[in-house]
């Protein structure tokens, strides 16, 4: 069976922590998995990363940020999710296609439908079949990643998260609209749930939609 899961959210939602919960419990059920994230996940993702995440005074125009993000995401499918899909591991990937709508396209204000054609052109049309949106008000979310070790020099955050509350908000707004418009994929969680909760409702989602495959260690 083909499993490709995504995780999405607004900074601070809680995804990276949700990633490796489900990763672990995955691996003690003896799935074959592969976790991933984006950008990044191979040798040229790693290095796009930095470029697209370090605070720089270097302008960014919207679409040269978009392209970077796609030029990641397109080395990740070709060099590791589909590889892996296609040997019947599951992937689980800590952001994909819905960020780039999210950021570049509602919170940027980049064509939406620009976006999903490159997003199609960039992925071969390999598209998750779960995605989990953990929904949380920014200001929760930015005010969770401010009281983490700065990694950055300056205010310590990344160049994304150095942006407006107003444009947190708009990703936010993205991700919901989204949301409401692929239904069948996306599974939306309250992200302010506390961490253990989160993850059992994930897990109960997973076997609703495949009960053959996950019924016995829910
Ligand atoms: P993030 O996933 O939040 O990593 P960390 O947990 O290490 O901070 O960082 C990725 C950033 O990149 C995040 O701010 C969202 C942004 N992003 C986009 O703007 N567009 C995209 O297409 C992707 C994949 C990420």
């Amino acid at each position: 069976m083909r499993l490709f899961i995504t995780f999405e959210g607004v900074e601070g939602a809680g995804k990276t922590t949700q990633v490796e919960m489900l990763h672990s419990f995955l691996v003690d059920m003896r799935v074959s998995v592969l976790k991933t994230r984006e950008p990044g996940g191979t040798a040229l993702g790693d290095r796009l990363r930095p470029v697209l995440l370090e605070p720089s005074e270097v302008p960014f125009a919207p679409l040269s940020e978009m392209f970077l993000y796609m030029a990641a995401r397109a080395q990740l499918v070709k060099e590791v999710i589909v590889p892996a899909l296609n040997h019947h591991t599951v992937v689980i990937s800590d952001r994909y296609v819905d960020s780039t709508i999210a950021y570049q396209g509602y919170a940027r204000g980049i064509d939406i439908s620009l976006i999903q054609r490159l997003n199609k052109t960039a992925t071969n049309g390999c598209m998750p079949h779960l995605t989990v949106l953990l929904d949380i008000d920014p200001e929760i979310g930015l005010q969770r990643i401010s009281s983490k070790p700065l990694r950055f020099i300056g205010n310590g955050k990344d160049r994304l998260e150095s942006e407006s509350l107003d444009f947190h908000r708009q990703v936010r707004k993205g991700y919901l609209l989204l949301a409401e418009k692929n239904k069948d994929r996306f599974f939306v969680v309250n992200g302010r749930r506390p961490k253990e909760e989160i993850h059992k409702l994930i897990r109960q989602e997973l076997v609703r939609r495949y009960p053959e495959r996950f019924a016995k260690g829910a």
